[in-house]
């Protein structure tokens, strides 16, 4: 095994450019057939493109927040920040409105708060270039924490492994070379990784539209799977580790994620598989104790009702679609982060690394 990994192969997509007019988004709505960048040019929009999933995954959306919170600042007259604290915080709310679970917006947010309460303790500080240098710094340590897990969660996994990842956790989903994927990146590179399955993650299809387009893209052959066929999958002895991100991390290790995972955490420890946990530690809440105390997003029930636009359900039919489930922390092997790996996740073992906040 090497440590050397070619970024330059494996880490190619940018889902979030500021022009230092707009903030240009890869449209994920469009991928993989249309390739092709959302300007935002104020913070409303970007508060709407985090809601309609133009841009997605707990830590791109709390870098698109941090962004629109730039835009913000643009859009009020406030002379010093004594009074930009109080103007901008409507659309700090509407920012933080845009989706419920991911804990990464909220904590984005605090941190463009903070930035600004430091500008008016600066003397003669301008505080509209520390909002945006605030921005800036969030999006390249989330760059770097992905680069860390990335090393940190291959080293679990042993060579000729085979692995299960749900949802999309790349680099459209971060700042770039992503949480689970970037696991899977450092591993294949670094050749411990022998065989990637992708679950296709119904009902947005987040592994099948964008994991594989992603993976294609590096020269990983990850096979798509069916959802449904995952515990089929894992019957077969094929996969040796499901590895996934996160939207929120409690205090006790219980985790947050896509829709599905759960089955999927219930399974691996059903047939011998281990189960990861990738995430920044801007994902890990300390203030929320337990997994039933998360909010979990509902989505409108028409993204059940066909694929591709075409509806596939006969009208009349009702749906129920929540987009986040609860992993226990029982059923987590490892929670790596840029801080370290907590294995066999439970309270002590979380304050022990992330102490209370
Ligand atoms: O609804 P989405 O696509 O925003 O959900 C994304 C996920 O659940 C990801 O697994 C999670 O945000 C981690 S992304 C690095």
């Amino acid at each position: 095994m090497t440590d050397a990994i070619d970024y330059a192969r494996y880490d190619r997509i940018r889902p979030i450019r500021w022009t230092g007019e707009a903030l240009e988004l890869l449209d994920q709505r469009k991928l993989p057939f249309v390739v092709e960048y959302l300007a935002c040019r104020s913070s409303d929009e970007v508060a709407d493109a985090i809601h309609s999933l133009a841009v997605r995954g707990a830590p791109a959306i709390g870098i698109a927040a941090a962004w629109g919170a730039v835009l913000a600042s643009r859009e009020i007259g406030a002379s010093d920040a004594a009074d930009a604290a109080a103007e901008l915080e409507p659309a700090l709310q509407r920012l933080n409105a845009a989706r419920p679970t991911a804990v990464n917006l909220a904590w984005a947010l605090a941190r463009m708060r903070a930035a600004l309460l430091r500008a008016r303790a600066g003397e003669g500080m301008d505080w509209r270039a520390a909002l945006e240098a605030e921005a800036r710094a969030i999006e390249t340590e989330d760059l770097a924490a992905n680069r860390a897990m990335g090393v940190l969660g291959a080293s679990l996994i042993a060579p000729g492994s085979g692995v299960l990842t749900h949802c999309n956790t790349g680099s459209l989903a971060t700042a770039g070379f992503g949480t689970a994927l970037g696991v899977i990146r450092a591993g294949v590179a670094q050749g411990g990784i022998a065989r990637v399955y992708a679950g296709e993650t119904r009902p947005w299809q987040q592994g099948a539209r964008l994991t594989a387009w992603e993976l294609l893209q590096d020269g990983i052959p990850a096979t798509l799977i069916a959802d449904s066929a995952a515990a089929h999958l894992m019957k077969t002895g094929a996969v040796q580790w499901v590895v996934v991100g996160a939207d929120r991390i409690c205090a006790n290790g219980d985790t947050a994620n896509k829709i599905g995972t759960y089955q999927l955490a219930i399974s691996a420890r059903h047939h011998g598989a281990k189960f990861m946990v990738v995430a920044p530690s801007s994902t890990v809440d300390m203030d929320t104790a337990s997994g039933e105390l998360i909010e979990i997003e509902e989505r409108d029930p028409a993204e059940l009702y066909g694929i591709g636009g075409t509806r596939t359900v006969a009208e009349g039919v009702p749906a129920w679609n929540p987009v986040f489930d609860v992993t226990p922390a029982g059923l987590i092997d490892a929670i790596v982060t840029e801080k370290g790996i907590v294995e066999h996740p439970d309270t002590a073992a979380m304050r022990t690394m992330f102490g209370d906040h």
